[in-house]
């Protein structure tokens, strides 16, 4: 939805936008090629996106600045820059492209490479850590929070009578055998997509990033500045649509998308990976 996204982002054409998942640039690229007035900060915690990300978007480097960090950080980005407020931010949830398709960066049930899933490959603890080490009962808690899984437990105890499991093939495998053969066979999606998720969602941690995010915004957004978020998950929506809803109420934040917009049946048909896509919009009052 990316020219719903810039329409809807871009209020002032001279702005300053914040892009806190950069990935490869593809939103920071709309914004600079359309408003030639306009400055990104992008931020992004993978360093190899945000590096090849540099490399695509160099010809604009003079009105945009990139930061290998975590957007919970925006703000001492910002202080660093000296600049005080943006005219909008994005939140482009979930895994980039670039990381599911680099079989070494762990993050694909379909394709075999190391159990890792890090988005910043310098810090945490890796998939291969979680897997192998978390006892059994916080791996279902795991699974079933974040995956929003029914067959957690049985999974779990597949993982652990499975250990050490070295590879994503090693944790597809422990997921097949974790969900009987019938259910297995009339799943819509792959059949290891939710454990996959959960695993991602807790090594990163992805959903306390994502309200700390939200609550940092707040404090470096321009009168009128809008937050737009894209994601791909019920529980990354779920706290996004409650964030709005509370900030409403309390008359900091203007709900502009009643319900989320998703994207148009011809988009889904050219891009399978955006059929889940809810964008929210909110403006600073
Ligand atoms: C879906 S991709 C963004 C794609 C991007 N909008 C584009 O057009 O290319 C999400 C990106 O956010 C990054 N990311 C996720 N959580 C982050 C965080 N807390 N801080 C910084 N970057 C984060 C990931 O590394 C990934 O590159």
């Amino acid at each position: 939805m990316p020219s719903e996204v810039i329409s809807n982002l871009v209020k002032n054409p001279q702005g300053i936008y914040l892009d806190a998942t950069f990935g490869e640039g593809g939103h920071s690229l709309q914004i600079l090629e359309n408003f030639p007035q306009a400055t990104v900060i992008g931020i992004d915690k993978d360093l190899q996106i945000l590096k090849w990300g540099e490399d695509r978007l160099k010809v604009y480097a003079d009105r945009l600045k990139l930061f290998r960090a975590n957007y919970t950080d925006m703000d001492i980005i910002l202080k660093g820059l000296g600049v005080d407020k943006v005219d909008g931010i994005l939140f482009d949830l979930g895994v980039s492209s670039y990381q599911l398709d680099y079989e070494e960066r762990g993050f694909s049930f379909q394709k075999e490479g190391p159990l890792d899933m890090r988005m910043d490959i310098h810090s945490g603890k890796s998939a291969k850590e979680i897997v192998n080490k978390i006892e059994e009962k916080k791996l279902e808690e795991i699974i079933r929070q974040y995956g929003e899984e029914k067959f957690a437990r049985s999974i779990a105890k597949r993982i652990c009578a499975n250990r050490p499991l070295k590879t994503t093939e090693d944790l597809v495998q422990a997921v097949k055998e974790g969900i009987p053969v019938k259910v297995r066979s009339k799943m819509r999606k792959h059949f290891a997509t939710r454990t996959f998720q959960a695993i991602r969602i807790y090594v990163n941690r992805e959903l306390d990033e994502l309200e700390d995010g939200l609550n940092k915004s707040l404090n470096i957004l321009s009168h009128n500045g809008r937050i737009i978020v894209l994601s791909f998950h019920s529980l990354e929506d779920r706290i996004v649509k409650v964030f709005f809803r509370e900030k409403g109420k309390e008359g900091v934040l203007q709900v502009i998308t009643k319900k989320p917009l998703t994207p148009s049946p011809e988009e889904v048909k050219f891009n399978r990976r955006s059929r889940s896509t809810k964008m929210r919009v909110a403006e600073f009052i």
